[in-house]
């Protein structure tokens, strides 16, 4: 039989350095749409037009409307339980790092502090030719102000298809993938790289567990599948590592 519950806690109580990947899957039970299952955000929208420096480059206007309304989105959401469960966690783990690959802020806003956004967060706006940066609300860029004035234009500060990660947000990652004794891969399909990388690449000695309700890109190379949502199962790892050691 596999690993299960117990043992991932049994392996956190264990642990002096855990490192912790998530993706959209861990905001779908605070009501954001993922990117690749049933009610994706690609299987509507095409990507190429949506993140891709190439696809803003012909319709700004466009790929503004939709970071906008995705940016109010955000805003009306709230972290969920599994959220929540991470920022504990951290609190009883002497070394702790969460990596995401999502820009909607909840982990920062269910507490989480060692946040690191591989894809960047919707809360800048960058210019395309200068150094310029700029604030935008939650009630998105104006689309009378995406000029820059520089004859560059004002894009989302994220990362698109084709564009290189944070240099410092991937390093620290990798180094505390690479020096973790746990790793917890949360609510994603583990196919976009290089994050997906983070899981499984640089770290052989690692007990590394999925919580997905899904089967992913990585489910077979894994030690423990926790087969369920994480709102569900985030919270009873950390309740279980708390009375383990409360015991
Ligand atoms: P995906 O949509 O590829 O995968 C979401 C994963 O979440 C799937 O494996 C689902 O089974 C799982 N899932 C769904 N509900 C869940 C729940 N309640 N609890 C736990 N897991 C759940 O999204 P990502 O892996 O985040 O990049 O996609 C990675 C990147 O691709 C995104 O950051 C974005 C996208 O294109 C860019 O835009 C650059």
């Amino acid at each position: 039989m596999g690993a299960g519950l117990d043992d991932v806690v049994a392996a956190l109580r264990a642990a002096s350095s855990v490192f912790v990947l998530t993706g959209s899957g861990i905001s779908a039970e605070s009501g954001l749409p993922t990117f690749r299952g049933v009610g994706g955000l690609w299987r509507t929208h095409r990507v190429e037009e949506l993140a891709s420096p190439e696809g803003f480059a012909r319709d700004p206007s466009l790929v503004w409307t939709w970071y906008n309304e995705r940016k109010a989105a955000h805003h009306r959401a709230k972290p969920n339980a599994g959220h929540t469960a991470l920022a504990a966690l951290e609190d009883l783990i002497v070394d702790f790092t969460l990596a995401t690959q999502n820009v909607d802020s909840l982990h920062r806003r269910a507490g989480s502090r060692n946040v690191l956004e591989l894809h960047g967060s919707l809360h800048e706006a960058r210019c395309t030719q200068r150094a310029a940066r700029r604030p935008f609300s939650d009630d998105g860029l104006p689309m009378s102000e995406i000029e820059h004035g520089c004859g560059g234009r004002f894009r989302p500060d994220i990362v698109w298809f084709g564009e290189p990660l944070p240099h410092a947000a991937w390093t620290a990652a990798r180094d505390a993938a690479a020096r973790a004794d746990v790793i917890l891969v949360v609510g994603t399909s583990a196919v976009v790289y290089p994050a997906a990388a983070l899981a499984t690449h640089y770290n052989r000695r690692a007990f590394v567990a999925e919580i997905n309700p899904e089967a992913t890109a990585i489910s077979d190379s894994v030690a423990c599948v926790l087969r369920g949502t994480a709102a569900e199962l985030l919270p009873r790892l950390v309740g279980g590592l708390q009375a383990a050691r409360a015991r």
